[in-house]
């Protein structure tokens, strides 16, 4: 009898037993996966034999990759890019036996099986901070690319239309889907589409405010009623999905636990989904029925950024596929849109040409006791994400608001300590969020206007 604080260390102490009776590390592990009960994700490595290694999972990822002369393992494929592009991505309930001259892939019962690598296409310099101070910052200025990078596949230039690419409906394996034929693979999304009469958006953290945001677009322009969830609530509140739903899954890895257990949940029920990943053939993207990829590039910062802005680009041409395929847009208004979206690069390029000013803007506000971020209508979920990324990254309390919200209780909190940041763009709601931002300021709050 074993006792430990440690999950993991009582997993060692079983492969030890069958060590001791034994067997080879790989028997080892075959016998003890019975006995596991949870999430994990183990690399073994038997210190009397370290050239050999053994790696298996239920949950996390493990990502396996094999350079020259070399196989790497991490959880993560940024990890694994300095080495190799090539890489299998370990699926719950096999085992990998690690060598010096690669790996092979085995069932739970030991029965060898097909890896079937996936070559990631991110370069090199991707995975440099290029003069950076850190990858966050690089990412942030690498915005108006992944946004373009993002709209790219999906809109046909020379038509001024958007035409989803390779969304893949009606595959069985995304390993298929290079070989799609285009248009009839986009016929295919606008029949499926044709069918969707609820939609339920469900991710975690930023890609949840990507989400929100994505809701807005689809009820303002497909005028489909749309439903967003966090992952962690839904998949245990049993919700209810009717008949003729899809299930949009958005997740930058496509890894993580609570987003994959909501989809797997929803398949059950036969539900269609529809991912919006940036890591190709990450376990999201592979059990998903339609995919869309971010194209972001790798995102090494913890901190999410391009992945969000290519998934509000994305969630534009979703939108606008949906109404195409009720038939709720014009041809003009298709083509003003598109416009406007193959605007944005330039205009974020603009936006990020004023970074000077925000280490100035810093050294004011880092007194401050807190951070009010408030909008409306689409901003909301803006400011939601504008103040997570205060809270993740300098660690100071910050909330965001529906600034209509603001009279009903976080008045209260604001005077001259407190500095509200306010996004108030000239649409259909300014005069009224100014009427919001003029009652922050009366309070004494210190207001940043955007
Ligand atoms: O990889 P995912 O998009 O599924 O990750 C979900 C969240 O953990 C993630 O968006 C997190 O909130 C961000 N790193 C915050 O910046």
């Amino acid at each position: 009898d074993y006792q430990s604080d440690t999950d993991s260390e009582l997993v060692a102490h079983l492969i030890d037993e069958e060590l001791k009776l034994g067997h080879t590390l790989f028997e080892a592990v075959l016998n003890i996966i019975p006995k596991l009960e949870g999430a994990y994700s183990i690399l073994a490595v038997n210190e009397d034999n370290p050239s050999e290694m053994v790696a298996f999972k239920n949950g996390p990822p493990l990502v396996v990759g094999s350079g020259k002369g070399s196989t790497v393992i991490a959880s993560d494929i940024q990890a694994i890019m300095p080495y190799t592009h090539n890489v299998y991505f370990l699926r719950d309930d096999e085992v990998a036996l690690i060598s010096r001259e690669g790996y092979t892939i085995f069932d739970k019962s030991g029965h060898k099986l097909q890896a079937q690598e996936t070559k990631i296409d991110w370069n090199p310099e991707q995975v440099e901070k290029q003069g950076y101070a850190h990858f966050m910052l690089k990412e942030i200025f690498e915005q108006p690319r992944a946004v373009a990078q993002s709209l790219e596949p999906h809109i046909d230039l020379e038509n001024m239309r958007v035409r989803l690419n390779r969304v893949g409906f009606s595959l069985k394996d995304v390993q298929e889907r290079d070989s799609l034929d285009v248009e009839k693979d986009w016929q295919n999304t606008l029949d499926a589409f044709k069918d969707v009469e609820r939609i339920f958006i469900v991710a975690c953290g930023t890609s949840y405010y990507a989400g929100m945001v994505c809701e807005y677009m689809i009820e303002q322009i497909a005028g489909i009623p749309v439903e967003v969830d966090v992952a962690s609530e839904f998949r245990y509140r049993k919700p209810v999905i009717p008949e003729k739903s899809m299930v949009i899954v958005i997740s930058q890895s496509g890894e993580t636990a609570d987003t994959l257990a909501a989809l797997r949940l929803v398949k059950d029920q036969r539900a269609k989904v529809l991912s919006i990943c940036n890591v190709k053939n990450s376990s999201i993207d592979r059990e998903a029925s339609g995919h869309l990829y971010m194209n972001a590039g790798v995102e090494i910062g913890v901190a999410s950024t391009k992945a969000f802005v290519s998934t509000l680009a994305l969630s534009n041409l979703l939108a606008l596929s949906l109404a195409k395929a009720k038939d709720r847009i014009s041809k003009d208004e298709e083509n003003q849109m598109i416009e406007n979206l193959l605007a944005c690069p330039s205009l974020m390029e603009k936006v990020l040409a004023y970074d000077k000013y925000f280490d100035q803007a810093a050294e004011t506000l880092k007194d401050q006791k807190g951070f009010l971020y408030m909008g409306r209508g689409v901003n909301y979920p803006i400011a939601l994400e504008g103040a997570l990324k205060l809270k993740e990254l300098a660690y100071m309390h910050a909330e965001g608001y529906a600034a209509g919200e603001m009279k009903h209780g976080p008045l209260a909190l604001i005077d001259e300590k407190m500095a509200i940041v306010m996004l108030v763009p000239k649409d259909e709601l300014y005069e009224k969020t100014i009427s919001n931002l003029e009652e922050a300021k009366a309070r004494g709050g210190k207001i940043i206007s955007i």
